[in-house]
């Protein structure tokens, strides 16, 4: 259960709390005692950045920033500060915690707040326990004090929630979430936000020819499913949308190019563009963003089944393209294009793509960046980078040159879905491209999305990393217009 987030303008002598603090200024309302002082000023100037106090009925825990510039690597040390005393916090079993700061920047109370929501997640449905002291969920609820408003908890509330969701969504397995029960989850969300959701079967998707998604549907058993979502409010301020694409494989085995050693391990997380395109529409709708904004997702299970796609395949996409099958393995590629080609009849403003979709960009960043690829105007990347300092899901570019097309030339169909051995993730990106004649930002996030180990708040398995980033543009972007 995730803590639930209110306001409070008083702290209750009965209220344990975390005081965000600039160095050592220990705040007066904190009231503490001087011996209380002094051990916290000990603590802080032998270059601890907590001081943790209790007494037999509450606990302070005391949280130093190093300046109150609020600049985002503070922000970031501030979550991550959270991520460090989660377990404490746990383990003291608060029903309510007070989140306070007074002399530090504005918004410190909710960049606490957002690291410790992120890092007491825990995918843990299936883990079957009677004991009802482990059902229970601690802190249940955090109250923040100081300069805060509702509007600031609300989209908090909001985003956090979208987190948690797309991790469950990036953990569950592909036994308990295949492409039809994806597609039908992205209903319910719908449903919830009040966002719109229409979705295509495997007759619809036939004869729609999105040979793409076809194609790599071949080796399943389960059909493919196609999602449109759709927020469109009132008075939205942009003319033409933005359309979201995201990558909606719920299992990759690689197909008959099969995937062998570890390479496999993870790959039920090969939806979580699907999940954060989701994410993303499930915030414009909440937090109601004046921007008409379309998601599409395209979904499919990647096996090597009896019917399944061959390497030498020769297909033809929805655009009427033919694509000559390199390897099933890029599998991402052909499905995204379809949607990709698929979104001209938005006429969009430009397209964002999010996929995990190259090893390639996994290799050459880590977990550390976003490798983002755009042929849009320069604003909407510098303004993407922005959002990605400022939640810390940061984005570094890698270039769409002419060039690195060319390892794409096929001898027998217009295309291959695989270029060579170098570029992996730009000649992913410059497949993409040859599907639209809109500007495109493409976002490969396959170092991003499953981790073998916490990254702080970022906890290991599904991470979700992305939706905050998309979240925080699209505010900025409809305060731009
Ligand atoms: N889903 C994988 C990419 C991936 C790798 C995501 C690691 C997350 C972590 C994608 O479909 C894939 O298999 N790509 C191949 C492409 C290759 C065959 C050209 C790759 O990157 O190895
Ligand atoms: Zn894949
Ligand atoms: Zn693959």
């Amino acid at each position: 259960m995730k803590p639930l987030l209110s306001k409070i303008s008083n702290i209750l002598p009965e209220h344990s709390v975390v005081f965000i603090i600039e160095k050592d200024k220990i705040p007066d309302f904190a009231r503490l005692t001087d011996a209380e002082k002094n051990y916290v000023q000990k603590q802080l100037s032998a270059g601890e950045k907590f001081a943790v106090l209790n007494d037999y009925k509450r606990f302070i825990y005391i949280v130093s920033l190093k300046d109150k510039t609020g600049n985002f690597n503070v922000r970031e040390d501030l979550r991550r500060s959270a991520y460090k005393l989660r377990k404490l916090i746990k383990s003291n079993n608060h029903d309510e915690l007070v989140i306070s700061s007074e002399n530090s920047y504005i918004g410190a109370v909710e960049d606490f707040t957002e690291g410790l929501i992120l890092s007491v997640y825990s995918f843990d449905k299936y883990i079957t326990d009677n004991k009802e002291e482990n059902k229970k969920h601690h802190p249940a609820k955090l109250l923040l004090h100081g300069k805060t408003d509702d509007n600031k908890i609300k989209w908090l509330k909001e985003v956090t929630d979208a987190v948690w969701f797309v991790r469950d969504w990036v953990n569950e397995p592909v036994n308990h979430l295949n492409a039809v029960t994806l597609a039908m989850e992205i209903k319910k969300k719908g449903e919830e936000a009040g966002f719109s959701v229409e979705i295509f079967n495997k007759m619809k998707i036939e004869s729609l020819k999105m040979g793409g998604l076809l194609a790599v549907n071949r080796g399943s058993i389960d059909p493919p499913s196609f999602s449109i979502l759709e927020w469109k409010p009132e008075g939205h301020l942009n003319i033409n949308p933005i359309v979201l694409v995201g990558k909606g494989i719920v299992y990759d085995t690689g197909g008959l190019n099969i995937k062998t050693g570890d390479y496999m391990s993870g790959m039920k997380g090969d939806m979580a563009g699907a999940a954060i395109v989701t994410g993303a529409l499930y915030v414009a709708a909440r937090t109601g963003i004046p921007l008409h904004i379309v998601g599409l997702v395209p979904s499919t299970d990647n096996r090597p089944g009896e019917n399944a796609y061959t390497q030498g395949d020769i297909i033809t996409m929805h655009n009427n393209t033919t694509v000559e099958i390199g390897n099933t393995d890029a599998e991402g590629g052909l499905i995204l294009a379809d949607a990709i080609s698929y979104a001209s009849k938005y006429k969009p403003e430009f397209i964002i793509n999010i996929a995990t979709l190259t090893g390639s960009a996994a290799m050459t960043f880590g977990a550390h960046a976003i490798a983002a690829m755009s042929n849009a105007k320069k604003k909407y990347i510098d303004m993407l980078k922005d959002a990605g300092d400022e939640v810390y899901e940061r984005i570094a570019e890698l270039p769409l040159w002419e060039e690195y097309g060319e390892a794409l030339k096929s001898d027998v169909a217009d295309i291959r879905n695989v270029g060579g051995r170098e570029a992996g993730a730009i000649t992913a990106g410059k497949f993409l491209e040859k599907f639209t004649s809109y500007p495109l930002i493409h976002l490969d996030i396959a170092g991003n999305e499953i981790l073998k180990k916490d990254e702080y708040y970022k906890l290991k398995n599904g991470t979700g990393t992305g939706l905050r980033l998309l979240s925080v543009f699209l505010k900025k972007l409809a305060e731009s217009y």
